[in-house]
């Protein structure tokens, strides 16, 4: 299942960037965003997952991601997640450098303890002040409405994900595509890479000369320009190429 030829490039790589998306927590109970069965399925990205739909009904927007949060607080990481954890481990060993860049809000590498992580996306745990930015965490003041407001300012709280039409933190995206651009080896995992800028990271990397290893049981717009694709779930696909590094 694993290309031999990506392995080889696997253990000469001093500096490996992977980006993930919705599908490396889906093997965790976490619905995917465009899969048949997924959230935009479902929801309505403009109504829940925009300014202009937040502004239009915040209530229905913070019911939203709180249950979002609960359905995270009640999985765990799976075997990709770990996985992903022991490769950062094994490059790190080696004096290689680890970026995982991720487009996930759900913290669920964070849990399985990967260390570098950049959310191009946000955060499901933390909301951010709409008018000073400031970020709040568990603590709630609200106004008159029942609506949780800013502690210093009184603007009104949101999550701390990026919504569409918004942009991405400049520090992490920054970070991102410095790893992007120094990475001999990059990986796209569980993503449809139909999201920019993060879907244009594996191009930066290959523009520079990086192996790109995509790993997604379907076929992505990203897939005719990888070096390798392995048509697997991450949960079985991960653990299989880090056990082949560690035995080498
Ligand atoms: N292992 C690996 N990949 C998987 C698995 C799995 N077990 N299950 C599904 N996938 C793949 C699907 O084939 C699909 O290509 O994961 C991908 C998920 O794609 P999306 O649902 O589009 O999620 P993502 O690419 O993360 O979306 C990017 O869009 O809505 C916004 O901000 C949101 O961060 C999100 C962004």
């Amino acid at each position: 299942m694993i290309p031999a030829d990506a392995l080889t490039r696997l253990k000469s790589a001093r500096s490996i960037a992977v980006l993930t998306g919705a599908g490396v927590s889906a093997e965790s109970g976490v619905a995917t965003f465009r899969d048949p069965d997924g959230i935009w399925a479902r929801f309505s990205p403009t109504e829940l997952a925009s300014m202009d739909g937040f502004m239009a009904n915040p209530q229905r927007v913070l019911d939203w991601y709180a249950h979002r949060r609960a359905v995270v607080d009640a999985v765990e990481p799976n075997a990709g997640h770990t996985a992903l954890v022991a490769l950062e481990r094994w490059i790190t060993q080696r004096d290689g450098t680890f970026t995982l860049i991720t487009q996930n809000v759900d913290r669920l590498h964070q849990r399985a303890g990967s260390r570098n992580v950049l959310e191009v996306h946000g955060n499901l745990v933390e909301d951010r002040c709409s008018v000073c930015e400031e970020i709040h965490k568990g603590e709630q003041q609200l106004d008159a409405a029942g609506l949780p407001v800013c502690t210093t300012c009184g603007g009104r709280l949101r999550p701390n994900v990026v919504w569409f039409g918004e942009d991405l933190p400049r520090d992490v995206w920054d970070a991102s595509e410095r790893a992007a651009r120094d990475a001999d080896v990059f990986m796209s995992i569980g993503t449809s890479s139909v999201v920019w800028p993060a879907a244009g990271l594996a191009h930066t990397a290959r523009s520079r000369g990086a192996a790109i290893i995509e790993v997604n049981p379907t076929s992505t717009d990203l897939t005719p320009d990888v070096t390798w694709h392995i048509a697997a779930p991450s949960g079985t696909a991960l653990p299989l190429i880090v056990a082949a590094l560690e035995a080498a």
